[in-house]
Protein backbone atom coordinates (compact mmCIF):
# COMPACT_ATOMS: atom_id res chain seq x y z
CA UNK A 1 0.00 0.00 0.00
CA UNK A 2 2.35 2.48 1.06
CA UNK A 3 5.79 2.03 2.40
CA UNK A 4 6.47 5.06 4.57
CA UNK A 5 4.89 7.76 6.38
CA UNK A 6 6.85 11.10 6.34
CA UNK A 7 5.73 14.22 8.74
CA UNK A 8 7.47 17.48 7.90
CA UNK A 9 7.07 19.21 10.90
CA UNK A 10 6.93 22.99 10.70
CA UNK A 11 10.21 24.20 12.08
CA UNK A 12 11.72 22.50 9.03
CA UNK A 13 9.35 23.97 6.51
CA UNK A 14 9.11 27.64 7.81
CA UNK A 15 10.78 30.22 10.07
CA UNK A 16 8.52 29.11 13.45
CA UNK A 17 9.10 32.69 14.73
CA UNK A 18 8.03 34.31 11.87
CA UNK A 19 4.87 34.78 10.95
CA UNK A 20 4.08 33.10 7.12
CA UNK A 21 7.98 32.60 6.30
CA UNK A 22 8.20 29.57 3.97
CA UNK A 23 11.91 27.87 3.70
CA UNK A 24 11.59 27.17 -0.07
CA UNK A 25 14.99 25.96 0.37
CA UNK A 26 14.28 22.99 2.88
CA UNK A 27 11.11 22.08 1.25
CA UNK A 28 12.80 21.42 -1.83
CA UNK A 29 15.60 19.72 -1.09
CA UNK A 30 13.08 17.45 1.17
CA UNK A 31 11.11 16.65 -2.03
CA UNK A 32 14.06 15.96 -3.86
CA UNK A 33 14.85 13.72 -1.61
CA UNK A 34 11.52 12.13 -0.92
CA UNK A 35 11.60 11.79 -4.64
CA UNK A 36 15.27 10.31 -5.44
CA UNK A 37 13.97 7.27 -2.08
CA UNK A 38 11.84 5.45 -4.81
CA UNK A 39 9.48 4.63 -1.94
CA UNK A 40 6.08 5.19 -1.71
CA UNK A 41 5.12 7.70 0.51
CA UNK A 42 2.35 9.30 2.49
CA UNK A 43 2.86 12.44 3.62
CA UNK A 44 2.15 15.17 6.31
CA UNK A 45 2.88 18.66 7.20
CA UNK A 46 2.96 21.11 9.72
CA UNK A 47 1.71 24.75 9.66
CA UNK A 48 5.04 26.28 11.39
CA UNK A 49 4.31 30.06 11.33
CA UNK A 50 1.46 29.88 8.79
CA UNK A 51 -0.83 28.37 11.64
CA UNK A 52 0.42 28.67 15.60
CA UNK A 53 0.74 32.29 15.50
CA UNK A 54 -2.71 33.17 14.87
CA UNK A 55 -3.82 30.16 16.35
CA UNK A 56 -2.45 31.09 19.48
CA UNK A 57 -3.55 34.58 19.37
CA UNK A 58 -7.20 33.43 18.45
CA UNK A 59 -7.07 31.15 20.92
CA UNK A 60 -8.23 28.77 18.47
CA UNK A 61 -6.97 25.52 20.31
CA UNK A 62 -10.10 26.14 22.44
CA UNK A 63 -12.21 25.76 20.80
CA UNK A 64 -15.65 28.28 20.12
CA UNK A 65 -15.48 30.84 22.29
CA UNK A 66 -16.70 34.01 20.70
CA UNK A 67 -17.61 35.11 17.31
CA UNK A 68 -14.50 37.35 17.21
CA UNK A 69 -12.28 34.06 16.28
CA UNK A 70 -14.41 33.24 13.34
CA UNK A 71 -12.40 35.92 11.47
CA UNK A 72 -9.31 34.00 12.57
CA UNK A 73 -10.68 31.02 11.84
CA UNK A 74 -11.04 31.43 8.44
CA UNK A 75 -7.49 32.97 8.37
CA UNK A 76 -5.42 30.58 9.83
CA UNK A 77 -7.45 28.08 7.33
CA UNK A 78 -6.60 30.55 4.51
CA UNK A 79 -2.89 30.67 5.44
CA UNK A 80 -2.06 26.80 5.85
CA UNK A 81 -3.78 26.45 2.72
CA UNK A 82 -1.12 29.10 0.86
CA UNK A 83 1.48 26.60 2.59
CA UNK A 84 0.20 23.63 1.49
CA UNK A 85 0.36 25.07 -1.89
CA UNK A 86 4.14 25.93 -1.85
CA UNK A 87 5.30 22.56 -0.43
CA UNK A 88 2.70 20.82 -3.63
CA UNK A 89 4.69 22.56 -5.99
CA UNK A 90 8.05 21.83 -3.98
CA UNK A 91 6.54 18.25 -4.80
CA UNK A 92 5.69 19.11 -8.42
CA UNK A 93 9.46 20.35 -8.98
CA UNK A 94 11.02 16.99 -7.62
CA UNK A 95 8.14 15.20 -10.16
CA UNK A 96 6.26 13.95 -7.35
CA UNK A 97 2.75 13.03 -7.91
CA UNK A 98 0.91 14.90 -4.82
CA UNK A 99 -2.90 15.32 -4.09
CA UNK A 100 -3.49 18.06 -1.79
CA UNK A 101 -6.42 16.14 1.00
CA UNK A 102 -7.03 19.14 3.96
CA UNK A 103 -8.46 17.33 6.78
CA UNK A 104 -10.54 20.82 7.40
CA UNK A 105 -13.00 19.59 4.38
CA UNK A 106 -13.53 15.63 5.46
CA UNK A 107 -12.14 15.47 9.01
CA UNK A 108 -13.80 15.98 12.14
CA UNK A 109 -12.94 16.08 15.71
CA UNK A 110 -14.60 15.23 19.44
CA UNK A 111 -13.00 17.04 22.06
CA UNK A 112 -9.47 18.07 20.75
CA UNK A 113 -9.41 14.97 18.96
CA UNK A 114 -9.24 13.78 15.71
CA UNK A 115 -11.86 10.98 15.43
CA UNK A 116 -12.85 11.22 11.92
CA UNK A 117 -10.93 11.45 8.33
CA UNK A 118 -12.24 10.40 5.25
CA UNK A 119 -9.73 7.89 5.00
CA UNK A 120 -11.14 6.28 2.04
CA UNK A 121 -9.90 8.91 0.13
CA UNK A 122 -6.31 8.66 0.78
CA UNK A 123 -6.70 4.79 -0.05
CA UNK A 124 -8.09 5.92 -3.46
CA UNK A 125 -5.59 8.30 -4.16
CA UNK A 126 -2.71 5.72 -2.99
CA UNK A 127 -4.26 2.97 -5.45
CA UNK A 128 -4.27 5.27 -8.20
CA UNK A 129 -0.31 5.61 -7.63
CA UNK A 130 -0.30 9.16 -6.58
CA UNK A 131 1.42 10.30 -2.90
CA UNK A 132 -1.49 12.19 -0.46
CA UNK A 133 -0.43 15.12 1.67
CA UNK A 134 -2.53 16.17 4.15
CA UNK A 135 -1.44 18.85 6.65
CA UNK A 136 -2.18 20.21 10.25
CA UNK A 137 -5.12 22.09 10.39
CA UNK A 138 -8.40 23.67 11.78
CA UNK A 139 -11.18 21.03 11.73
CA UNK A 140 -14.51 20.94 13.19
CA UNK A 141 -14.87 19.37 16.87
CA UNK A 142 -18.55 17.72 17.92
CA UNK A 143 -18.49 19.16 21.26
CA UNK A 144 -15.82 22.39 20.81
CA UNK A 145 -17.42 23.03 17.06
CA UNK A 146 -13.96 23.73 16.57
CA UNK A 147 -9.82 23.02 17.08
CA UNK A 148 -6.95 22.37 15.77
CA UNK A 149 -5.82 19.33 14.57
CA UNK A 150 -2.09 18.79 14.42
CA UNK A 151 0.09 17.10 12.03
CA UNK A 152 0.64 14.72 14.91
CA UNK A 153 -2.89 13.60 14.75
CA UNK A 154 -2.95 12.95 11.76
CA UNK A 155 0.03 10.72 11.62
CA UNK A 156 -1.80 8.42 14.18
CA UNK A 157 -4.66 8.22 12.36
CA UNK A 158 -3.04 7.10 8.98
CA UNK A 159 -0.49 5.09 10.84
CA UNK A 160 -2.98 3.13 11.98
CA UNK A 161 -4.61 2.77 8.81
CA UNK A 162 -2.18 2.02 6.32
CA UNK A 163 0.69 0.72 8.84
CA UNK A 164 3.43 1.80 7.09
CA UNK A 165 6.76 0.20 6.90
CA UNK A 166 8.51 2.80 8.53
CA UNK A 167 7.42 6.20 9.80
CA UNK A 168 9.86 9.34 10.02
CA UNK A 169 9.19 12.77 11.38
CA UNK A 170 11.43 15.24 10.57
CA UNK A 171 12.17 18.23 12.85
CA UNK A 172 14.83 20.81 12.68
CA UNK A 173 17.35 19.00 15.38
CA UNK A 174 18.90 15.41 15.70
CA UNK A 175 15.76 13.86 17.30
CA UNK A 176 14.51 13.88 20.78
CA UNK A 177 17.08 15.72 23.59
CA UNK A 178 16.78 15.81 27.15
CA UNK A 179 16.19 19.42 27.28
CA UNK A 180 15.82 21.90 24.55
CA UNK A 181 19.36 21.84 23.09
CA UNK A 182 18.61 25.67 21.56
CA UNK A 183 18.49 26.95 25.28
CA UNK A 184 20.57 24.30 26.90
CA UNK A 185 24.15 23.13 25.88
CA UNK A 186 24.09 19.95 27.56
CA UNK A 187 21.22 18.85 26.08
CA UNK A 188 21.55 14.83 25.12
CA UNK A 189 20.23 13.18 22.19
CA UNK A 190 18.21 10.19 23.25
CA UNK A 191 18.46 7.93 20.49
CA UNK A 192 16.29 5.47 21.98
CA UNK A 193 12.90 6.95 22.83
CA UNK A 194 10.30 5.00 25.43
CA UNK A 195 8.16 6.18 28.00
CA UNK A 196 10.76 6.88 30.53
CA UNK A 197 12.15 9.66 28.36
CA UNK A 198 8.99 11.74 29.04
CA UNK A 199 9.88 12.03 32.89
CA UNK A 200 12.39 14.94 31.92
CA UNK A 201 10.64 16.49 28.88
CA UNK A 202 9.72 20.30 29.37
CA UNK A 203 5.88 21.10 29.02
CA UNK A 204 6.08 24.07 27.20
CA UNK A 205 7.52 25.75 24.69
CA UNK A 206 9.82 28.58 23.56
CA UNK A 207 7.60 29.84 20.79
CA UNK A 208 3.83 29.53 20.12
CA UNK A 209 2.67 26.11 20.06
CA UNK A 210 -0.73 25.51 20.08
CA UNK A 211 -0.58 22.11 19.62
CA UNK A 212 1.51 21.28 22.65
CA UNK A 213 5.33 20.85 23.47
CA UNK A 214 7.59 18.69 22.69
CA UNK A 215 6.30 16.37 25.53
CA UNK A 216 2.70 16.58 24.07
CA UNK A 217 4.47 15.58 20.45
CA UNK A 218 6.21 12.64 21.98
CA UNK A 219 3.64 11.42 23.41
CA UNK A 220 1.95 10.82 20.44
CA UNK A 221 5.16 9.44 18.63
CA UNK A 222 5.14 7.09 21.59
CA UNK A 223 1.29 5.97 21.26
CA UNK A 224 2.32 5.77 17.33
CA UNK A 225 5.07 3.51 18.28
CA UNK A 226 3.20 1.03 19.69
CA UNK A 227 1.49 0.24 16.78
CA UNK A 228 3.96 -1.56 15.42
CA UNK A 229 6.05 0.11 13.00
CA UNK A 230 9.44 1.72 12.97
CA UNK A 231 9.19 4.90 14.37
CA UNK A 232 11.75 7.99 13.83
CA UNK A 233 12.81 11.52 14.54
CA UNK A 234 15.51 12.38 12.15
CA UNK A 235 17.12 16.31 10.94
CA UNK A 236 15.08 17.39 8.52
CA UNK A 237 17.36 20.13 7.90
CA UNK A 238 20.44 18.24 7.08
CA UNK A 239 20.78 17.30 3.58
CA UNK A 240 20.27 13.69 2.90
CA UNK A 241 19.19 12.49 6.35
CA UNK A 242 15.24 11.79 5.16
CA UNK A 243 16.40 10.15 1.96
CA UNK A 244 18.92 7.74 3.55
CA UNK A 245 16.09 7.12 6.42
CA UNK A 246 13.90 6.59 3.67
CA UNK A 247 15.81 3.98 2.19
CA UNK A 248 15.90 1.87 5.25
CA UNK A 249 19.74 2.98 6.14
CA UNK A 250 20.81 3.87 9.73
CA UNK A 251 20.84 7.53 10.40
CA UNK A 252 21.71 9.70 13.33
CA UNK A 253 18.90 10.51 15.43
CA UNK A 254 16.24 9.23 17.95
CA UNK A 255 14.35 5.88 17.29
CA UNK A 256 10.52 5.73 19.44
CA UNK A 257 10.13 2.26 20.80
CA UNK A 258 6.75 0.75 21.19
CA UNK A 259 7.26 -0.56 24.56
CA UNK A 260 3.84 -2.02 25.75
CA UNK A 261 3.44 -3.53 22.34
C1 LIG B 1 -0.52 22.73 13.61
O1 LIG B 1 -0.02 21.53 13.13
C2 LIG B 1 -1.80 23.13 12.90
C3 LIG B 1 -2.21 24.54 13.09
C4 LIG B 1 -1.69 25.36 13.94
C5 LIG B 1 -3.32 25.00 12.26
P1 LIG B 1 1.35 20.93 13.72
O2 LIG B 1 1.33 21.00 15.22
O3 LIG B 1 1.52 19.56 13.16
O4 LIG B 1 2.45 21.89 13.14
P2 LIG B 1 4.00 21.99 13.48
O5 LIG B 1 4.70 20.86 12.82
O6 LIG B 1 4.14 21.93 15.00
O7 LIG B 1 4.38 23.32 12.94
Amino acid sequence: MCAVLVKLGGSVITDKSSYRCFDQGSADRLAREIASSGERALLVHGAGSFGHVLAAEHRLQKGYLDQGQLAGLSKVQLDVRDLNLMVMRSLDRAGVHGVSLPPGAMGLMEGGELKDLDLGLFRRYLDLGLTPVTFGDVVLDSRRRFGICSGDQLMYLLAKEFRPERIVFCADVDGIFTSDPALEPGARLVEEVDRRTLEDLPRTSRVADVTGSIYAKVEFMLRLAELGQETMVINGRAPGRLEAALKGEKVKGSVVLGGSR
